[in-house]
């Protein structure tokens, strides 16, 4: 075991945690920074992001404000985000993106050199700024090229966190395990920042990498921090059939139709106006009618996932070729076909938690203790993302954590080791009794199940009887974590044991979005139960907190907070 002391420590190397480190290493240049990813930093998820990044860059031209992109924010949260914190969204999107164009990000540019903005699912106006259709590959190169110039921060690749030190609810550091050589790091530290992202992978079905598995969540949560909005999965509308790889909405901003098997544009019964730029919740729900209503297509090539069609066709090679080049691509490669041919089949996958982390309005989850990004609830979503809000919040609250951790490092003294040893002890028994447990149940079987549940149970739709189904069932996954036996017993490379851990924290996660779904009888946003196909404001206008409370989970509520923009009717 090696112990390590940090003036701050960062856990997840995503565009939140490498933002964070950026700001933190130029706020303060004495102070000495650690970077602990599960990934090498660049296989961050984040890389994945296709479509692209919101923010107002051109006040006043075709009318768009802060103002509107705040109100289209908080319309598309279906009235759930807080409005202080879509304010600080809104306000700080623009100079982000032009931090990034001088990081060097490619942004697609017209001919006088102007970036150029597209349109997506509930935005009023076209506001989002990108790089084809590879912005968050990028932005992560962008920031990951400046960030290793800095001498004072040290990145921490492969090294699969396991605990959070806390004492009396303050942050001291962390435990990880390092996969090359299967030692323990013990990373001590006054301030740190989780940035791990989403839990999509709880889904089996999910345009999410396997290793979005809302690690740094499930170790806040078992550390007694509240989560928030757990119940709000987002299911992105087009997921390609039958992987579940993400077809941009970017697709369809750049003019792509949604098919049913009649050839029908459906979405014109559902959102008349917006058509397929309605919001993510209500495309998704809509797609899901229609597969319902009969009206779904089959094709033997792609296995048995019902789906729709996404019709790419009319907007021909040269604008595919300079807008959606990676779409066009995976297309081919993944299921052999070029959408400038063929429609693509498409389904509603699992894709973003609104939920995660509960923090204030700067990130703060607990003395010493930041989370930013996806793995944060701030909440600027509310119950349903609208596209591309979610790299501004990224990188903006990537920003506001690492000046906040910078500024409390700054004032700290180092952690001493003993006031932590035994917490440190205890984590390496558990560890190595996980190790050499001689458990009866295989993990994988684990997360199989765990997958089809969740993908059944807890989908675009939901009832009571699903959910109480799935809630039985992801408890006894629970209880038969406590006998996984990891079969690979070397140190180098232990992917078993990284898996293990995954799965743990996958299942936890889990039993909390089922118990938030449960309780919830209203419909909102991506929260739609078949019992209450209505929003209840009356009653619901407020978020949900759960805490673990030993081994079980304690539900509480907390109001929205509202603002200039009244909960209205939601038409598209
Ligand atoms: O469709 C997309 O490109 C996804 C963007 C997002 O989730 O913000």
């Amino acid at each position: 075991m090696e112990i390590l002391n940090y003036d701050i420590v960062i856990l997840g190397s995503g565009l939140a945690g490498m933002r964070a480190a950026l700001q933190a290493a130029k706020a303060n240049g004495k102070l000495k920074i650690a970077l602990v990813s599960k990934l090498h930093a660049m296989r961050s998820h984040s890389v994945s992001a296709e479509g692209g990044i919101s923010g107002v860059l051109y006040p006043g031209e075709n009318d768009d404000s802060l103002e509107l992109h705040a109100f289209d924010t908080v319309k598309g949260s279906d009235y759930l985000a807080d409005q202080d914190a879509v304010d600080v969204l809104v306000n700080n999107a623009p100079g982000e993106i032009k931090l990034f164009d001088h990081l060097g990000v490619p942004w697609n540019r017209d001919s006088k050199g102007k970036v150029v903005l597209r349109a997506f699912g509930g935005m009023s106006i076209n506001r989002t700024a990108f790089a084809a259709d590879k912005t968050g590959f990028f932005m992560l190169n962008a920031l990951y090229d400046n960030l290793i110039s800095f001498p004072n921060v040290e990145i921490f690749h492969e090294h699969v966190a396991t605990k959070l030190i806390m004492s009396r609810g303050v942050f001291k550091g962390l435990a990880a395990i390092d996969l090359a050589t299967g030692d323990m790091r013990v990373f001590l530290s006054n301030a740190g920042i989780i940035a791990t992202g989403g839990f999509a992978r709880s889904y089996g079905f999910t345009t999410t990498a396997y290793s979005s598995t809302g690690d740094g969540i499930a170790l806040a949560y078992k550390e007694g921090i509240q989560l928030k909005d757990m119940e709000f999965v987002q299911f992105h509308p087009t997921g390609l059939i039958p992987s579940g790889i993400l077809i941009t909405e970017a697709a369809r901003g750049e003019g792509g139709y949604l098919l049913n098997s009649k050839g029908e544009r459906f979405m014109e019964k559902y959102a008349k106006s917006k058509m397929e730029l309605a919001p993510r919740d209500i495309v998704s729900r809509s797609i899901m009618s229609e597969i319902e209503d009969g009206k779904g297509i089959t094709d033997d090539r792609f296995g048995d996932l019902e789906h729709v069609h996404l019709d790419l066709r009319h907007l021909g090679e040269e604008k595919l070729n300079e807008r959606l080049p990676m779409i066009r691509e995976i297309s081919m490669k993944m299921i052999g076909l070029d959408p400038s041919r063929e429609p693509l089949p498409v389904r509603p996958v699992a894709h973003f938690t609104m939920g995660g982390i509960h923090t204030d309005i700067n990130g703060k989850a607990a003395n010493g203790l930041w989370a930013a990004g996806e793995c944060g609830c701030v909440s600027v979503h509310g119950s349903n993302r609208l596209g591309s809000n979610s790299l501004s919040q990224c990188v903006i609250w990537g920003r506001i954590t690492g000046n906040a951790a910078a500024q409390l490092a700054t004032k700290s003294r180092r952690v001493p080791y003993d006031s932590v040893k035994k917490i440190v002890d205890e984590e390496e028994m558990r560890i190595s009794e996980l190790l050499n447990r001689k458990g009866t149940e295989n993990p994988y079987d684990i997360r199989r199940e765990l997958w089809s549940t969740m993908d059944r149970d807890v989908g675009v739709y939901r009832n009571l009887r699903s959910l109480m189904k799935a809630k039985a069932k992801v408890a006894s996954l629970k209880a038969r974590l406590g006998r996984v036996h990891i079969g690979d017993k070397s140190r180098i490379y232990n992917t078993n044991f990284r898996d293990a851990i995954e799965i743990g924290n996958m299942v936890r996660l889990s039993e909390a979005v089922i118990e938030g779904a449960i309780l919830r009888k209203e419909s909102r946003g991506a929260h739609a139960m078949r019992e209450f196909p209505k929003r209840d404001d009356k009653n619901w206008m407020k978020h949900t907190l759960v805490r673990a409370v030993g081994d079980g989970i304690k539900i509480s509520y907390l109001k929205v907070k509202a603002g200039r923009f009244k909960p209205m009717e939601r038409k598209y």
